[in-house]
């Protein structure tokens, strides 16, 4: 070929080339383009020590899991961004440089108290089941369980993602920043890596066999393996996935290269999720759940999480009580949780799913009068063994790791979000060639009735797999208003755990009136009603362990599993508190006018 004719050839596609040129840099957010400025690296033990005080400050607070993502949702309301910027900026961060439990392979429920509108609003966008799932699916043919861990871990686990679908709709709706600088941080911490902290590396070991089965998620978190602690992870896939949603919003995610990716790793590996399935999500704005507790407002989460529904009909119990003359954590106080607690579960077993799917008796659960009739069942000095109590009956009705942010804004927006893998780094597979870890969500279905999934939980038919359906949650992300402005907002990562992780924060501040630090600090109890033992935190003391025993309480000491998460306002002041439960949690008062 002459040159003249090279040349010709060139010249004649030249409209082309420019086209993709300019398509290709508006797939780029070319970070050190920009004024972007990194908060860079941060010497963790500059933090850490910090997040056991109390944070302070007058324009807005940040609280999260880790100290960066603290940091970044600091950032961005220093730069004039709102809550929900804040909040959506976290969420990406945590993704990265929290990946057992921040993600955009999983998801949640977002719960916010709009100061414009003076409205509340929720958000779910939790994970969805695949097209192609059925009830029967973790069931051998003659309807025995199929105990190979398969709603757990590898492919089959996964529900289809929400995360991103449901941060773009948040956006849309009240952002006040352009998109791609609220992904500006996450892709930098992806691309650029940042250090593993000693928890984290503790984390990192601790998970080494699940995290080195399937390749792809091998290459990426054991590359430091033994030397976790002080390396830097590194997730370039993560960060061009992260570019691409940055370029082109949730599309990024749910259609072109990801959504294809992810489909085709799926069908290799004998998972459910297609393309159509990641195209037709769609995150569901629900009427946030709103009750009173002794003139509070409780504005909390609605199925699909069972969380609000269940705070609120054990609060609806408890007001009936002087908790305070009761004493905190005394034989008499634990053993009458105990008892709330083991009714509202067994509710939880029969009558919670998504509402789309069954007829939820929400009303009903949440009604004053019911609770006054399981007041009445419940004795002091008394404990009914589970196998006597069974969940209400309707007449309508027939039919670890997770992890929790919540941001609050000088103008009075606030956002509490809880959003999960499931398990500790989901199902432990991560998609090839994105980063992206994926959830185990498809085991907060109920398997069959009878069978209990990983947190021990039981389910029945509201809580069946079915195509499309969002299994049950107890993530229970809660604002509290009083006098029509911010007490507090908080939240908690712990499985079954969380609900009444919640409902003892909320107990403590109410009727204790304690202080975040002290809130956070006193030990908490669950009880889940099956199995029929009750779980305390640390060690209580012996005296009240024996007198509980005395009451026939099966006593177990548990490890700490929640961290709460929480914001008050008070006297024009916000205070912030990272959970001591999780070092690297982190609260942040650094808000400047
Ligand atoms: O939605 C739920 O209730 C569970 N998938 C939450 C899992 C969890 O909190 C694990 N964390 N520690």
């Amino acid at each position: 070929m002459t040159n003249n004719l090279k040349l010709k050839i060139i010249f004649k596609h030249i409209k082309l080339i420019l086209v993709v040129c300019f398509l290709m840099s508006a797939l780029t957010i070319d970070i050190n383009a920009k004024n972007f400025q990194p908060i860079g690296t941060v010497n963790p033990s500059k933090y850490i020590p910090a997040q056991k005080q109390i944070a302070e400050s007058k324009n807005g607070m940040v609280t999260t899991q880790h100290f960066l993502a603290t940091k970044v949702g600091e950032k961005i309301l220093n730069q004039g961004g709102n809550a929900y910027d804040a909040a959506i900026a976290v969420g990406f961060t945590l993704a990265v440089v929290l990946p057992r439990a921040g993600n955009i392979g999983g998801g949640g429920f977002m719960v916010m108290h709009d100061s414009v509108t003076n409205q509340n609003y929720s958000i779910d966008y939790r994970e969805m089941a695949p097209a192609k799932s059925f009830t029967k699916m973790y069931l051998n043919e003659d309807d025995s369980f199929n105990d190979k861990k398969l709603s757990t871990f590898g492919y089959l686990a996964s529900g289809v993602p929400g995360t991103v679908a449901g941060f773009w709709e948040v956006h849309k709706k009240f952002g006040s920043l352009d998109w791609e600088l609220l992904l500006e941080d996450a892709i930098y911490y992806a691309e650029n890596g940042f250090e593993i902290t000693p928890y984290m590396g503790d984390m990192l070991s601790k998970y080494k066999e699940k995290l080195s089965y399937f390749e792809p998620t091998n290459k990426i978190f054991m590359k430091h393996n033994p030397n976790f602690i002080g390396s830097k992870l590194v997730q370039k896939d993560l960060a061009n996935t992260l570019k691409l949603i940055a370029a082109k919003g949730k599309d990024g995610f749910y259609e072109g290269e990801v959504a294809q990716k992810i489909a085709h790793e799926m069908q290799k590996n004998g998972g459910l999720i297609t393309e159509n399935d990641l195209k037709n999500y769609t995150p569901k704005w629900r009427k946030p759940l709103i009750s009173d507790y002794r003139d509070n407002k409780i504005i909390t989460m609605g199925p699909p999480s069972s969380g609000g529904v269940h705070i609120i009909q054990m609060l609806n119990i408890l007001e009936n009580y002087d908790l305070k003359q009761i004493g905190h954590n005394t034989t008499d106080y634990i053993n009458l949780l105990a008892e709330v607690m083991k009714y509202a579960y067994a509710d939880r077993s029969k009558h919670l799913g998504d509402p789309d799917f069954f007829d939820v008796p929400i009303l009903e659960i949440t009604n004053k009068k019911y609770a006054k009739s399981i007041k009445n069942k419940i004795k002091i000095g008394e404990s009914t063994p589970s196998s006597k109590i069974m969940p209400g009956l309707f007449e309508d009705n027939e039919s670890f790791e997770t992890t929790h942010f919540s941001v609050a804004d000088k103008y009075g927006n606030v956002v509490s979000s809880t959003y999960t893998l499931n398990s500790t780094f989901g199902s432990g597979v991560t998609i090839k060639g994105t980063g992206i870890l994926m959830n185990n969500e498809m085991d907060d279905f109920s398997a069959a009735p009878g069978i209990p999934n990983q947190f021990g939980l039981l389910g029945a038919k509201a809580n069946e797999i079915q195509p499309f359906k969002r299994p049950l949650s107890s993530m229970s992300p809660t604002i509290v208003m009083r006098d029509n402005q911010l007490f507090f907002t908080t939240g908690s990562p712990g499985g079954s755990r969380i609900i009444t992780a919640v409902l003892q924060s909320i107990l403590n501040i109410i009727d204790f009136d304690m202080n975040l630090e002290e809130a956070n600090k006193s030990k908490r109890i669950h009880h889940q009603w099956q199995p029929d033992i009750l779980q305390i935190e640390f060690s209580l003391n012996d005296a009240t362990r024996e007198k509980l025993r005395g009451l026939n309480y099966n006593v177990e000491v548990i490890d700490p599993a929640t961290c709460i998460q929480t914001i008050m306002y008070k006297n024009n002041m916000y205070y912030g508190y990272g959970d001591f439960r999780r070092p690297d949690a982190f609260a942040s008062g650094d808000i400047y006018d």
